[in-house]
């Protein structure tokens, strides 16, 4: 028996509003190096051989998304995104389902990740490959970490050890990944990310070393240091 094609497939969660930024846009279309935010994002997924196709989730209403002029190999189509987060990446997954295999890898990245970097994107696609779980890009945590009381003083140190933080791309299986984002939103259980979907199912996503400047545009700060880190990742 001939061994089960697996492909790779993206999807790009585009449709928040980035109330933390208090931009005039969302903050996935703020310029950055003569680009975009969302078109960093994009970049490594566009051209990459091993990526089958590309979905990006976005506000219905979205006046931006039509103005930019996205070129690859790789097909892309988009789909409305949803009021939380996991709604836009499951509502992305339904359309993958049409075309791909519940055995398929799915890779999930935030449109507001503009430094991740081909190396580390690769090193994700050859440390998951093999995996019966999936896995997701992390780096420890480097700071004392405290926790607060109410008042907000500190109640106590939290042991840093074997603390990681959360990345993307998260990349699982199509179907295991629909099937647990979809239980969590159907349970009301709270889903900040893909991996913690997984955990659900009692299944334990691996953690793939990834770089630290891999950060997510979150705060008006985050973009200068976003277009510091991107020009100075000499790549
Ligand atoms: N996202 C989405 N659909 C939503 C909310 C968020 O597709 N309903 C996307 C964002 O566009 C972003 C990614 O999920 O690319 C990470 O979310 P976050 O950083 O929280 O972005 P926003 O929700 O836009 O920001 P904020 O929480 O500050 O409003
Ligand atoms: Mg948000």
């Amino acid at each position: 028996m001939s061994a089960r094609v697996v492909s790779h497939w993206v999807v790009i969660p585009a449709a928040g509003v980035g109330r933390r930024m208090g931009t005039d846009r969302p903050k996935q279309y703020l310029e950055m190096a003569g680009s975009t935010v969302i078109e960093l994002a994009l970049r490594h997924f566009l051209a990459h051989p091993r990526i089958r196709g590309i979905v990006v989730a976005l506000d219905p209403e979205d006046p931006y998304w039509p103005a930019l002029n996205i070129r690859g190999v790789n097909p892309l189509t988009t789909v409305a995104g949803g009021s939380q987060r996991a709604h836009s990446v499951l509502n992305a997954l339904d359309r993958l389902a049409e075309q791909a295999q519940a055995h398929d890898w799915v890779l999930v990245h935030d449109a507001a990740r503009p430094c991740l970097t081909r190396t580390d994107l690769d090193r994700l696609l050859g440390a998951l490959d093999p995996d019966p779980v999936g896995g997701i890009l992390a780096a420890p945590v480097r700071d004392t970490i405290k926790r607060a009381c109410p008042s907000r003083r500190i109640a106590r140190t939290v042991d840093r050890q074997g603390l990681w933080h959360a990345y993307t791309p998260q990349m699982f299986r199509l179907g295991a990944l629909r099937f647990a984002l979809r239980g969590c939103l159907d349970a009301g259980l709270p889903v900040t990310d893909e991996a913690s979907a997984i955990e659900q199912l009692g299944l334990p996503p691996r953690l793939v070393r990834g770089r630290s400047d891999n950060i997510k545009v979150t705060r008006p700060e985050d973009l200068a240091l976003a277009r510091y880190l991107l020009a100075h990742q000499g790549l």
